[in-house]
C-alpha cells in the first residue's frame, strides 16, 4: 500500500474543537446557545446510529440537542406538524429529519416544509438553488465534508479533473456543483458518473480525484485509477460478518486494498467520510445561531 490514509476522525476532532469555541464564545457574548432539533421516523438501524452519533457530537460542542423520536406509522400530517412546531422554535437554528423515511411519507414534502433559515442539512430548495448559483447558503454536509478531506490532502482542487460516481440528491450531485463551481477549494473540471454510465473507468482512468458514493461495494477498483488519484469514499454498507460482535463490518464503495495500491490518499471506511459528515452539520447548526444572534 502506498496511500496515505486520510485521517477523518482527525480533521472532525480538529473542527469541532473549533466549532466548541465558538459555541462557548457565542453563549458569552450573545446568552445564544446553538440548538439542533433532529427528527428520526421509525427504526431503521443505520438511522438510530446516525441520530444517536449526531446527538452525542451536538452535546460534545456545547450545544442544545433535541431528538424526536416517531413511530413509523405516524400520520404524514403528524410529522409535518413537528416541523412547523421546530420551526417557530426559538430555542431551535437547526432542524434535521433523518432520511431515508419510511414507506410511505413523502420526503420532499417533508423537506418542503424546514424553514430554509433552520435547513442544517442544506436539503430544501431553497438552499440547492442558491448553492447552485453560487450564493451564500447552508452547505450539504457530506460534499462540504468532502472538500475539506481532498484539502487536508495538500492537493490543490483548481483545475483537476474529478469524477464523482453517484448521482443522488444528498452526495453525487451537489458535491459535483461544488467542485466545480468558481473560487476557492474548488474550479475542478468534473465529469459525473451514474448506473448508465457503461463503462465508469474511462473516466476515473484520467482522474486525480475520484469521489464514489454509489451505494454499491467495489464500485471502484485500483485497476480503474490513475497513480497518485485522491479517493474519497463516502459508501457505507454492512457486510454479514459472523465474526464481529454486531454480526455486520462495513465497508466503503471503494475496493480499499487494490485503491489503497494506486492512489496517493484515500479515505477509510469507517474513519473517513462519516465523522466529517456530523462535523459539518455542527458548523451549519453554529451559524444558524450566530445569525440569528446578529
Ligand atoms: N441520511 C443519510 N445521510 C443523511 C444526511 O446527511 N442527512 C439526513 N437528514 N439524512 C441522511
Amino acid at each position: 500500500m502506498s496511500a496515505t490514509i486520510i485521517d477523518g476522525r482527525k480533521l472532525a476532532a480538529d473542527t469541532r474543537a473549533e466549532i466548541a469555541a465558538g459555541v462557548a464564545a457565542l453563549k458569552a457574548e450573545k446568552g445564544v446557545t446553538p440548538g439542533l432539533a433532529v427528527i428520526l421516523v421509525g427504526d431503521n438501524p443505520a438511522s438510530v446510529s446516525y441520530v444517536t452519533a449526531k446527538e452525542k457530537a451536538c452535546q460534545e460542542a456545547g450545544m442544545y440537542s433535541r431528538e424526536i423520536r416517531l413511530p413509523a406509522d405516524i400520520p404524514e400530517a403528524t410529522l409535518i406538524d413537528t416541523v412547523k412546531a421546530l420551526n417557530a422554535d426559538p430555542a431551535i437554528h437547526g432542524i434535521l429529519v433523518q432520511l431515508p423515511l419510511p414507506k410511505g411519507f413523502s420526503e420532499k414534502k417533508v423537506i418542503d416544509t424546514i424553514a430554509a433559515e433552520k435547513d442544517v442539512d442544506g436539503f430544501t430548495p431553497v438552499n440547492v438553488g442558491k448553492m447552485l448559483i453560487g450564493e451564500d447558503c447552508f452547505l450539504p454536509c457530506t460534499p462540504h465534508g468532502i472538500i475539506k478531506l481532498i484539502e487536508v490532502t495538500g492537493m490543490d482542487i483548481a483545475g483537476k479533473h474529478a469524477v464523482v460516481i453517484g448521482r443522488s440528491n444528498i452526495v453525487g450531485k451537489p458535491v459535483a456543483v461544488l467542485l466545480s463551481r468558481k473560487g476557492a477549494h474548488a474550479n475542478a473540471t468534473v465529469t459525473l458518473c451514474h448506473t448508465g454510465t457503461p463503462d465508469a473507468s474511462v473516466y476515473t482512468k484520467t482522474a486525480d480525484i475520484v469521489v464514489v458514493a454509489a451505494g454499491r461495494p467495489n464500485t471502484l477498483t485500483g485497476d480503474m485509477l490513475k497513480p497518485g488519484a485522491v479517493v474519497i469514499d463516502v459508501g457505507v454498507n454492512r457486510i454479514p460478518d459472523a465474526t464481529k460482535p454486531k454480526g455486520f463490518r462495513l465497508c466503503g464503495d471503494a475496493d480499499f486494498e487494490s485503491c489503497a495500491a494506486v492512489a496517493s490518499a484515500i479515505t477509510p471506511v469507517p474513519g473517513g467520510v462519516g465523522p466529517m459528515t456530523i462535523t459539518m452539520l455542527l458548523w451549519n447548526t453554529l451559524e444558524s445561531a450566530r445569525r440569528v444572534a446578529g
